[in-house]
């Protein structure tokens, strides 16, 4: 690897802690992680930390309790601590949408009490779980019935985002607890292929759609459930549509006109943000997949990771050292992505799930006052299964030009019975962390098996992957994530970046399925539609 390159991006001008934290990476550009150990015999034990059934080993990064320190006093002086305490208050900080941010509140525990403007929210949350736990049951015992009388034996997900994300990882993550009876299908994607490829493989009799869209104006989930409802149409009857299709949505009106009734819609708040929606309605999938018991569990896991994030000092806070160590390579060190090396199948989607998670909220250019942000704002987010991406993208993390920190994550106990794989995959994972920092530096090999070593790398560890686990290790990430938005003073909560793609997209629609306008377009994209218009009439 070579030395990291002197920070490009203006620095804060007024600001004593980033200016402490400047001149102290200037030192830490220069420190070797094998040296940090050999002088610290306490190392790993001092950099460890435990909470709601995380461990998290930050030791094999490049820095120091004096940089904790400092990163943590840059952090109070962002005000960090105080939009933290603002959104746990209710206050509205999503200044853009003028809305609390309250998903917190969907984890707290049945029979406590948040008001907020007035109004007690924990109370209207518990309701709405008891129905979609009276629906999960239904479905999950056969009792809720198709059209002809047979049971639902496949349940779809039709949603983008945060409305398919969410539940298609935490699905997928939680798979050793789901139900045996029902299989579960997840469409987002607006692509003919995909929605022909799942419905062929269906039967209408015994198939329940879930149409899950915050706004219920989504372009690609609205054609999905159109598509889906004129599948069905194809077998059974208007009046049937009710035993195969429910709705979850904070927008009633939009529901109703789709041919969804008011019993079949599951409700929440807007205070709710798409990609922070699992612990809503959006989780009705989740919830029918692994059970009510199982999905409480998963929330009271949330719940445990908010407590430590709201109460911990930043210096001994997972989310907040999670945030302050990305916020210190990017603005440090000059990195531009990190990676998610989850060593356990069932986390495949988790990289995905945090690319939104992540970058959506972080990837701004502006502060909550609308100026510039003084600094490199979100990495890109990317991984895979961790053994996957040793036999694909991990040479280039050993030897490219790139420093890429990397978050490895495991559990240490397994879910089946093949204990000697599982130690291999734990082998590997530690591996990697190990190979990853010291690096192999003999003098005797040629340049091309050398390896230079000092790639950082956090490591969570799991006792192992359940749904008290799994949500603590979302809302970890969920916290982090506001406290890197929090550190560039950036609202982490709206996404108007994707509004101009998706009006472009209507009008080139509009010319696609019509003549086409192209004086409206540069010769580029003009070129494009016409070999489209000319390749589909
Ligand atoms: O991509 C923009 C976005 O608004 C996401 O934030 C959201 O998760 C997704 O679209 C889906 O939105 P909805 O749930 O309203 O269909």
């Amino acid at each position: 690897m070579r030395p990291a390159p002197e920070p490009t991006a203006p620095s804060l001008p007024d600001s004593p802690t980033y200016a402490a934290l400047h001149a102290h990476a200037r030192h830490a550009r220069q420190w070797r992680l094998a040296d940090l150990f050999r002088a610290d015999a306490d190392r790993a034990s001092r950099l460890t930390l435990d909470a709601a059934g995380i461990a998290l080993d930050f030791s094999k990064n490049l820095l120091q309790p004096e940089t904790v320190a400092l990163l943590a006093d840059f952090a109070r002086a962002q005000g960090v601590e105080t939009l933290r305490d603002a959104m746990f208050g209710g206050e509205p900080i999503n200044l853009t949408e003028r809305r609390a941010v309250l998903h917190p509140v969907l984890r707290m525990p049945p029979g406590s009490r948040f008001d907020c403007q007035g109004e007690e929210l924990v109370a209207e949350v518990q309701q709405v779980l008891q129905r979609m736990e009276a629906f999960a049951e239904q479905l999950r015992s056969g009792a809720w019935t198709g059209y002809t009388g047979r049971r639902i034996t496949d349940l779809v997900n039709i949603g983008i985002g945060g409305s398919d994300l969410g539940p298609a990882m935490a699905c997928a993550a939680l798979r050793p607890c789901a139900t045996p009876a029902l299989r579960l299908h997840f469409l987002s994607n607006v692509d003919g292929h995909a929605v022909s490829a799942l419905l062929d493989g269906l039967d209408p009799q015994t198939t329940l759609f879930i149409v899950s869209s915050k706004s219920f104006t989504t372009h690609e989930t609205l054609l999905n459930a159109h598509a889906a409802r004129d599948w069905f149409l194809q077998s059974g009857r208007t009046e049937d549509l009710p035993r195969h299709f429910v709705a979850v949505s904070t927008n009633a009106q939009a529901v109703a006109d789709f041919g969804i009734a008011p019993a079949n819609m599951f409700p929440f708040r807007e205070w709710v943000g798409g990609r922070y929606s699992i612990w809503s309605a959006i989780g009705l999938s989740l919830l029918v997949a692994i059970g009510p018991g199982h999905f409480r569990d998963f929330l009271a896991g949330a719940h445990a990771m908010d407590e430590h994030f709201r109460q911990a000092p930043l210096e001994r806070n997972l989310p907040a050292l999670l945030g302050m160590i990305s916020f210190w390579y990017r603005e440090f060190f000059g990195t531009a992505s990190q990676l998610i090396a989850p060593y356990h199948q069932d986390l495949g989607l988790f990289p995905f799930y945090l690319q939104q998670l992540e970058m959506e909220s972080n990837g701004k250019e502006v502060t909550r006052d609308g100026q510039p942000v003084p600094m490199r704002t979100s990495p890109v987010i990317w991984g895979t299964v961790g053994t996957n991406g040793q036999h694909a993208y991990f040479q280039l993390l050993h030897q490219g030009t790139d420093l890429i920190p990397v978050d490895f994550i495991a559990a240490l106990k397994p879910a089946h019975k093949q204990l000697h794989l599982h130690r291999t995959l734990l082998a590997n994972c530690f591996a990697q962390a190990e190979a990853l920092m010291n690096g192999l530096d003999d003098p005797a090999l040629p340049p091309h098996r050398a390896f230079p070593g000092n790639h950082p790398s956090n490591m969570l560890l799991l006792d192992q992957l359940t749904p008290a686990t799994l949500g603590a290790l979302i809302a970890l990430y969920e916290h982090k994530t506001f406290v890197l938005g929090a550190l560039w003073k950036i609202n982490s909560f709206d996404q108007w970046g994707v509004e101009l793609g998706k009006t472009l997209a209507t009008r080139i629609l509009s010319e696609l399925e019509g003549a086409p306008d192209m004086g409206a377009h540069d010769s580029s994209t003009a070129a494009l539609i016409a070999r489209a218009h000319a390749a589909l009439g």
